[in-house]
């Protein structure tokens, strides 16, 4: 602990110790140090560092040898990182201190001059969002093979039968692919959201250097472009305080974790024998240490479980940003890990959905029955009798109640009942109602724009797949 004390007079070794008579403490050291959860930004940083230096030589603010020795060495630091061969510790803080420090140690004096006209503020958001682009590029395959296991599945259920829920009441037969596709629906809107986030978020912060820009002429336009920017962002305090990416991202992560968690939930309550829906694959289910009978829905559950982990960590940034004075404050190192970790997160939950879905045993025979017992034809009825039977809807609706009233009585499900009965709770039932009032006809029956109908659903498939599988 008392490590300054003991140093007392010797120089302090950190980078920016010029004005410091002692080192640091060890426990200010640890809390200061980033380093092991930013070293994740480390390919990022040197990619910045490569162009920042391009820049400087081509506005002429360092040699031509000195770029070179510069781009050498930052290659060299590349490949023992990847080689794991780079040395990593609390002494230089975070991935920006250690490359630069590396790269000295490397090439000496010109290492020194990579740091002109950057300061680490503009540095971090810059890596920053790189890191976060690239990654928004991998959540946005994912999305697009969880779409398509969805589209697949509905491919082949077009027909088939089970109750839709509202309130979790059976309430009308729907075709099982409608249901799926419901999930492509909500999953496009995740992606349109990204995509529209990404446009925003692609603006360079580097050359705001500290807050105020630099003195040195450079090109901030340049190295927008050579790191994929599509140009710099507009006022330099903005652009080392902003990280309204960082939430924006989080709260759309947040929107596809709840769609994800929804999905879960189905799949819980669908696999539980009460319901027999679906039976899940081997590789996605676990067993009981105690209970041999069990398939448990580990998969999906942890996928419900890890959504509040996801959209916390937007409250979490909110909350650290929302009081911060312009423009940077150390606070702001808080970002990463809440995000790193809402990130994996959210990746490792939408392909473990995708793997649930495309190996989904759907039990058709299950839904069927389900669909036959619970009434869900009653609003047919009632249509039945607006559209045959010249019955004022109202009216239709409370003599609907009085038929599934007497069939609950009787121990009927609604298509055992007579045409005689029928006639005896209302006189103005026509003989047709026999033919009409099946589960096949009722889902036939919904076509309007998009409604269950097979006739409907299939071409809802072929426009899923043009929009969202291209
Ligand atoms: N590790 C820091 C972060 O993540 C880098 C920026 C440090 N800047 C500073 N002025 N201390 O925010």
């Amino acid at each position: 602990m008392n490590k300054s004390k003991s140093k007392k007079n010797k120089q302090t070794s950190s980078i920016w110790g010029g004005r410091f008579k002692n080192d640091s403490s060890q426990i200010m050291k640890s809390i200061n140090a980033s380093i092991w959860f930013d070293k994740r930004l480390a390919s990022h940083d040197i990619m910045l560092s490569k162009e920042h230096s391009n820049m400087l030589y081509k506005q002429e603010i360092i040699s031509y040898r000195e770029n070179n020795k510069i781009q050498k060495g930052l290659n060299q630091i590349k490949k023992e990182i990847i080689e794991e061969k780079f040395h990593f510790s609390d002494e230089l803080e975070d991935i920006h201190m250690h490359i630069e420090a590396r790269l000295i140690e490397l090439i000496g004096d010109a290492g020194k001059k990579l740091h002109t006209a950057r300061s680490r503020n503009d540095q971090v958001a810059t890596s920053f969002k790189m890191w976060v682009k690239d990654e928004l590029d991998s959540v946005l395959i994912l999305i697009k093979n969880l779409q398509e296991s969805l589209i697949v599945q509905a491919e082949l259920h077009i027909d088939t039968i089970l109750p839709g829920f509202t309130h979790l009441q059976p309430a009308q037969p729907i075709s099982l692919a409608h249901h799926l596709l419901a999930y492509v629906e909500m999953l496009g809107r995740d992606k349109t959201r990204i995509e529209d986030a990404k446009k925003r978020l692609n603006k360079c912060p580097l050359g705001a250097a500290a807050l105020a820009g630099t003195s040195f002429p450079i090109d901030r336009f340049y190295t927008a472009k050579a790191l994929g920017f599509d140009g710099p962002m507009e006022n330099s305090i903005d652009a080392v305080s902003d990280r309204d990416f960082v939430l924006e991202v989080l709260s759309n992560a947040s929107i596809i974790m709840v769609h994800l968690s929804r999905l879960a939930e189905e799949i819980v309550i669908w696999a539980s024998p009460g319901f027999n829906f679906i039976t899940l694959p081997d590789s996605f289910s676990t067993g009981s240490s105690i209970m041999p009978q069990k398939r448990n829905p580990d998969a999906a559950e942890l996928i419900r479980g890890k959504t509040g982990r996801v959209s916390s960590a937007f409250y979490n940034v909110s909350t650290m940003l929302k009081g911060l004075p312009l423009a940077y404050s150390k606070d702001m190192q808080e970002d990463k890990e809440p995000f790193f970790d809402a990130i994996d997160n959210l990746k490792i939950c939408l392909s473990v959905a995708e793997g649930l879905i495309k190996e989904m045993i759907f039990n058709v025979s299950s839904m069927k029955k389900m669909a036959e017992l619970g009434y869900i034809i009653a609003t047919d009825i009632a249509d039945f009798l607006v559209k045959e039977c010249n019955v004022p809807f109202r009216d239709a609706h409370s003599i609907t109640g009085k038929v599934v009233k007497y069939a609950e009585k009787n121990n009927l499900t609604l298509d055992r009942i007579t045409l005689d009965q029928y006639k005896k709770i209302d006189k103005r039932i026509t003989g047709n109602i026999l033919t009409v009032i099946t589960l096949k006809n009722s889902l036939e029956s919904r076509n309007s724009y998009g409604a269950t109908a097979p006739i409907m659903v299939k071409k809802a498939i072929k426009k899923a797949k043009s929009r969202w599988l291209k």
